[in-house]
């Protein structure tokens, strides 16, 4: 016979297997509302969402910059000198953003950028964000630091990766960890050249000596294990990367270990978009690393046409840092761009609601995008030029 108290169990249990509940699980059980996918109407309202969500010092690591964090809010404020020069009466009844890149077809110019260990903020990490990529038709850029091994990322993606490289001390291990990539199915190497030296936060330096760990570490127990040198306050060490020792010889080197596509990540300069050309670089993303290294970089949106003019299309130019809406997408592919990278965003999608939020961001700018070029007269990549844009002295 159905008791009360049975009726009451059994509908407990239904509950707690329903995909519902499963998605109000989050990593800290901060206990806030998630807000129905829906509710959030552009990709800036998923960054409180995914804050809710994760842990803080997890949320600091993504969120902060270098220092004053002076270069971090001028990706954004940069923007605001560049308007638009939009032409009427173009057929704009049908819109295509699709883009061909070193072979590989997306359906919008708007990249996932490589950021380290997405398991950070969602327990399938690099698995959802591959799977989000494929959903929406775009790339994802996979860095060299995932929380899961390039094979079961690339498994996990019926759509082909493009590698990031960060190399490693020894060059064994460097030239192992392409051919694993590109034998995984990758189909592009992006060698990262910005930071020899390791990204300092005073945030995260606040956080570590508040609870004594880094994302991810487990807090007093991590901090007994720590030597003392990593006890040490960040701000007095000189942290170096393996990317310190090289020099543009390296892209020599990457070249003849592989025929795959190499893109340069991290360009600032005409002169260093040059030396890219000269050492055999298919293509350069102009990058400021999300403000993450040196304060007082100018804003990537400044620089990129300087970078353009130098390459002469010979090689395509892609740029990130600050990407936030379609009309800044639109911007920079006036500008020269051939395409686009974001990296908080799909991030922020990833902490609120895993897969499902990394492709709705996609989604969001996407759309931003195509109604961008549709006000403007522009119905394909094709069809927007320099003259699209006007920069405020
Ligand atoms: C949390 C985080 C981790 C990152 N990890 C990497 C990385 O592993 N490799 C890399 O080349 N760039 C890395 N970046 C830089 C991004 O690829 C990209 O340049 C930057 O995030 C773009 O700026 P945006 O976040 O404002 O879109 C990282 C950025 C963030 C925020």
């Amino acid at each position: 016979m159905l008791t009360r108290r049975t009726a009451v169990r059994n509908l407990g249990l239904f509950l707690a297997g329903s995909p519902l509940l499963e998605a109000q699980h989050d990593l800290t059980n901060k206990g806030e509302r998630l807000p129905a996918i829906d509710e959030l109407v552009n990709v800036l309202d998923f960054e409180p969402v995914c804050k809710s969500r994760i842990p803080n010092n997890s949320y600091d690591f993504i969120s902060a910059g270098v220092d004053n964090e002076w270069t971090l809010r001028r990706n954004r404020q940069a923007f605001e000198r560049i308007t638009f020069r939009r032409r009427m009466l173009a057929d704009t009844s049908k819109m295509d953003l699709s883009i061909t890149l070193f072979g590989q077809k997306a359906e919008m110019p708007i990249f996932i950028a490589p950021t380290s260990s997405h398991q950070m903020v969602h327990q399938e990490g690099e698995l959802a964000t591959a799977r989000a990529a494929a959903q929406v038709k775009t790339i994802m850029l996979v860095s060299s630091i995932s929380s899961y091994p390039i094979e079961e990322i690339a498994a996990a993606a019926p759509h082909p990766l493009w590698f990031q490289l960060y190399p490693d001390a020894d060059e064994d291990g460097t030239r192992e960890r392409v051919e694993r990539a590109l034998a995984a199915g990758c189909k592009l190497v992006c060698l990262t050249v910005d930071n020899p030296y390791r990204f300092q936060s005073e945030r995260l330096e606040r956080n570590r000596m508040s609870t004594g760990g880094q994302p991810g570490d487990a807090g007093s127990a991590a901090r007994r294990r720590r030597t003392p040198e990593q006890q040490a306050p960040n701000r007095y060490l000189l942290r170096p990367t393996p990317t310190s020792r090289l020099t543009w010889s390296f892209l020599d080197q990457l070249r003849s270990w592989s025929k795959a596509p190499l893109l340069v990540k991290g360009i600032l300069t005409a002169e260093d978009a040059g030396r890219s050309l000269e050492h055999g670089a298919d293509g350069v993303v102009v990058s400021n690393h999300g403000g993450r290294l040196l304060d007082g970089d100018p804003a990537t949106i400044e620089v990129l046409e300087e970078i353009v003019n130098a390459v002469g299309g010979k090689i395509p130019v892609l740029v990130d840092s600050g990407f936030r809406r379609g009309t800044d997408v639109l911007k920079a592919l006036a500008l020269g761009a051939k395409a686009v990278l974001v990296g908080r965003p799909p991030l922020w999608g990833l902490g609120a609601y895993g897969q499902a939020g990394v492709a709705r961001v996609m989604e969001l700018l996407q759309a931003e995008l195509a109604r961008a070029m549709g006000l403007s007269g522009c119905p394909n990549l094709a069809s927007i030029n320099r003259a699209l844009v006007r920069a405020a002295p």
